[in-house]
């Protein structure tokens, strides 16, 4: 008898995790009790969306080496491709299905292929994503990753035992966990100059529109000692930078320590160039946390402050937990402690009964503010939410996009002008790499966060130069070495 969706979340939701964490953290290597796989896989991993999956992809590649699979580089050398996915949009969501439209056309030609959905939409979606994609094999939300290697053992069985692919159940992993920080897996980074450290997972604050909150459960804190631990490890392998990454990273906690004592803890790590975390809530700006931005030399003076929107009306209805005001005043009080502080934010236009008045008053506190940078997006509802139960998504379209339209002029506008204000000054980069469209330039990053590019000279990947702004763009300082 055909087994409804729901009936295989079940069957497959009681699998136990594989590993103890907690097993002492001192030698990771040996921590997982290394599952040899029937059969060992070519993983081909595909990352969508924010940096929280990206560092989740580098966990799913460092759970699935450990147990004897191998990652691969490009698709066509795997016989596993896990699409690591984003929820936070509509549009977000179409790329992916449109994705997995392209993949089930190349199982076609190679029959064995698994396919796996991980990460936020997996979790959101769930039965609604095997009814429109049923050839996928694998759906697994953020804090099941530990089954991969089980669910790929259990998926390679039924290949080979030739069950057709219309018969085959899709393994299916979307428990939350509260207790799941995958402390002790060791990810499996690309090399490079920046690191993305998780140091957070989930998220309790439930602002409306989000979704979040649903698809990657509570919001639980890794443990001070062993982050420091990471980073120390990340600076003997050459990384120069690390970001802290949490949705609200701000409220950190472990046992009495805080966002800022971690702040210094990790600022101390020897050897580290640059600190920096995204992306704090603005309603856990503590002092804490701006007295060590303001006085550990190694954190950088830039903050990604997500504002949302500029009216305290829409900002209740998106239970952001701060007004206009409050917002303001800690920008003010950011700029008297850091005066050559970098601040950068996300905006939503349109949400649920945004007057043109409200817009308005976001479109002026953006002119107020004169952010560096801003990442603004149109509301995209979701099921799920309670924006969803309880407003109508009644700004049309077209406004939603004549707003966006307004604020990334204003945007662009402002970054111009304050990057333009920068030439003749001397600031410090550190190198990341070469500029793609100069073989004869490096590229890399500001303190507070803007590019620049500049010629190589006697510089390589990794230092830290000082170079004097000649000339700049909306998005790039271009100068010299000095
Ligand atoms: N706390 C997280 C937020 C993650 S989502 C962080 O700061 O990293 C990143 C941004 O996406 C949010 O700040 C918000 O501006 C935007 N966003 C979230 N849900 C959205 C939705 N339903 N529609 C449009 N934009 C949304
Ligand atoms: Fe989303 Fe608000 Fe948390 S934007 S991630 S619910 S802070």
């Amino acid at each position: 008898m055909e087994r409804t969706n729901t009936e295989r979340f079940m069957k497959n939701d009681t699998l136990l995790p594989l590993y103890n964490k907690d097993k002492p953290k001192s030698n990771p290597s040996n921590e997982l009790p290394t599952a040899i796989p029937s059969h060992a896989r070519r993983v081909y991993i595909e990352t969508y969306g924010c940096q929280m999956n990206v560092s989740d992809s580098e966990l799913m590649a460092g759970i699935l080496t450990q147990n004897g699979h191998q990652t691969v580089p490009h698709l066509d050398d795997a016989d596993v491709v896990l699409v690591n996915t984003c929820a936070i949009r509509e549009n977000a969501e179409t790329k992916v299905i449109n994705r997995l439209v392209q993949l089930n056309h190349r199982k076609r030609r190679q029959p064995d292929l698994i396919i796996g959905v991980c990460g936020c939409m997996a979790q959101h979606l769930r039965d609604k994503l095997l009814d429109a994609a049923p050839y996928v094999d694998l759906v697994m939300g953020p804090d099941a990753y530990r089954d991969l290697p089980v669910a790929l053992d259990s998926l390679a069985r039924g290949v080979e035992s030739h069950v057709s692919l219309t018969d085959r159940d899709p393994f299916v992993g979307l428990r939350l966990d509260k207790s799941e920080d995958y402390a002790d897996i060791v990810p499996i980074r690309k090399e490079g100059i920046r690191a993305w450290l998780t140091i957070q997972r989930g998220c309790d604050k439930m602002c409306t529109f989000c979704i979040v909150p649903f698809v990657r459960g509570r919001e639980r804190s890794l443990p001070l000692k062993f982050l420091v631990e990471d980073v120390e490890k990340l600076v003997d392998q050459g990384f120069k930078e690390v970001v802290l990454l949490g949705q609200t990273v701000n409220s950190y906690r472990d046992n009495g320590a805080d966002f800022g004592d971690l702040l210094y803890a990790v600022g101390d790590v020897n050897g580290l160039e640059r600190v920096r975390f995204t992306s704090p809530h603005p309603a856990d700006a503590t002092d804490s946390m701006i007295d060590a931005m303001a006085s550990s030399p190694s954190v950088c003076k830039h903050l990604h402050l997500p504002l949302q929107s500029g009216s305290t009306e829409v900002l209740e209805r998106m239970r952001r937990t701060y007004t206009a005001e409050a917002y303001r005043n800690l920008v003010s009080k950011l700029r008297e402690r850091i005066p050559d502080i970098a601040i950068t934010t996300d905006i939503i236009v349109g949400f649920c009964g945004e007057t043109d008045a409200e817009f308005m008053e976001t479109y002026q506190m953006m002119a107020d503010i004169r952010y560096d940078s801003a990442f603004m997006f149109k509301y995209s509802e979701r099921e799920g939410t309670l924006a969803h139960k309880v407003f109508p998504d009644d700004v049309p379209e077209t406004v939603k996009g004549e707003r966006l339209k307004q604020i990334i002029e204003l945007q662009e506008n402002i970054s111009a002008a304050i990057n333009r204000d920068t030439v003749g000054d001397t600031v410090a980069v550190l190198i990341e790499g070469e500029s793609r469209r100069d073989a004869d330039r490096y590229h890399g990053k500001t303190d507070g966060f803007k590019t620049a590019v500049f010629p190589k000279a006697n510089t390589k990947i990794g230092d830290v130069v000082n170079v004097r702004v000649d000339t700049t763009t909306a998005h790039t300082l271009i100068g010299q070495t000095i």
